[in-house]
């Protein structure tokens, strides 16, 4: 066992191996706010990498109906109670935050990799067939209804959507709960494979991953799982003339709720500082975007903009104590904010920096009775060798089509 800092507990913690050092490691935000659970994400993954014999039942991306729904059922609120049992009463964090090494402050609890028996590399289950199979159940099932209607900051009858992928953990759970290091995590971009020719379908991964993003396909008896598109990260994808493009699932997303990336970390494996790559800006420069269940301690790199309706207590167990923080900051963005927020989907190419120029004013409204200035900004994007990519205004552009008949 080694000592590893986790910066989104703010503490050090026990974890098989070393921390790797890793140029890059991929990431992405996720606006929950904008999730209409069209499945266009997850039928992307499926026709590109699952639509094969033995990958029936394997949904690399899903979208699930919370608080009721799972893939597979029920995965979250088994392993909470787990994590419960083995720890009664524990799993809390410290009021202070800090700076980017720990900014929710420090969780008290134990993790999968601390709370795991002398046995176990990781605390976890594997889950039974049946529970692969309904991907989308509960879905739309509300958890009541409100006779006066709802409002902000809480409606009484809620749901959200999830939309998940494999978070690329920088201290995976599948990759230590395999016996035969079959699993690895790529130094330049932190994406976690399976080696197929090493795997022998031990499913210790399966059970270890407290997400359950790593899947047993029984046709050739071994574990698979979301390979991040690594061609197109690796800019392979002739489309981009070899710069990195986002995955199919990001691309594809019509709700704009995904912006995805690869950002710079130390060898702590704590992001650099970068307040001009936007998923830096978005995580630690705003806090607006969160880690989805950091008390399991893998430090998954897929951040989610918290849903504004949903109940705090619901929202504290899933994302943390920086849920007050990221709805404030999304309820009354300051003007860089509104800004970055018009990148999500704008190109296919992974934007690397990005600039906001300022335009004039285009309105003042009243938000939680205080008035909020809006500006019609131009957020301009850049690739990786710093050439500008996109260019968006906040005030979406109106365009009048030309008198003539469209015909065909
Ligand atoms: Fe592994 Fe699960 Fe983390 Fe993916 S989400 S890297 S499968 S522990
Ligand atoms: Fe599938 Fe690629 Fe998305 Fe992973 S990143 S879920 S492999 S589309
Ligand atoms: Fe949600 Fe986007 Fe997936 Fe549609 S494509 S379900 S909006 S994440
Ligand atoms: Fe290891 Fe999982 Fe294969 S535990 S052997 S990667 S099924």
């Amino acid at each position: 066992m080694a000592t590893v800092h986790n910066w989104q507990l703010g503490r050090e913690m026990t974890y098989r191996h070393e921390g790797g050092s890793y140029d890059r490691q991929f990431a992405a935000v996720f606006n929950i706010n904008r999730c209409i659970a069209c499945q266009t994400c997850t039928m992307s993954c499926k026709s590109t990498w699952t639509h094969s014999p033995g990958q029936e039942l394997m949904w690399w991306n899903n979208v699930e109906t919370k608080p009721f729904g799972g893939y597979p059922a029920h995965w979250d609120s088994r392993l909470l109670s787990m994590l419960e049992d083995a720890n009664p009463g524990g799993q809390t964090w410290t009021a202070e935050r800090g700076d980017d090494d720990a900014p929710y402050g420090e969780f008290g609890g134990r993790t999968v990799f601390e709370a795991s028996s002398p046995t176990e590399r990781a605390l976890g289950y594997l889950p039974q067939e049946a529970d692969w199979k309904s991907p989308n159940r509960y879905e739309d099932h509300a958890t009541g209804h409100s006779k006066t209607g709802a409002s902000l900051p809480e409606h009484d009858g809620w749901f959200f959507y999830l939309a998940r992928i494999c978070n690329h953990c920088s201290y995976p759970a599948c990759l230590a709960g395999c016996p035969r290091n079959a699993i690895y995590k790529r130094p330049e971009d932190g994406i976690v494979l399976v080696d197929q020719e090493r795997c022998r379908g031990y499913q210790k991964c399966v059970e270890s991953c407290p997400y359950k993003k790593a899947m047993y396909r029984p046709t050739t008896r071994t574990t698979e799982k979301c390979i991040a598109c690594y061609p197109r990260v690796e800019g392979s994808d002739p489309l981009t003339d070899g710069q990195p493009m986002e995955t199919r699932c990001m691309a594809a997303c019509v709700g704009k709720i995904r912006l995805q990336g690869l950002v710079n970390v130390d060898d702590s494996g704590v992001w650099s500082s970068d307040p001009s790559h936007p998923l830096y800006y978005l995580v630690h420069t705003e806090r607006v975007a969160l880690p989805l269940y950091p008390q399991f301690g893998t430090q998954p790199n897929i951040y989610y903009i918290p849903p504004r309706w949903v109940p705090r207590k619901y929202l504290y167990q899933m994302f943390g104590p920086g849920v007050d923080d990221a709805i404030a900051a999304y309820t009354r963005p300051s003007r860089r904010l509104l800004a970055v927020l018009q990148l999500f989907r704008a190109t296919q190419e992974m934007v690397f920096s990005f600039d906001v120029q300022e335009g004039p004013k285009l309105n003042e409204i009243m938000v939680d009775g205080e008035p909020l200035e809006l500006f019609d900004d131009t957020v301009v994007g850049f690739d990786r060798d710093g050439r500008e990519i996109v260019r968006v205004r906040v005030e979406d552009p109106l365009i009048e089509r030309p008198g003539k008949i469209n015909s065909i």
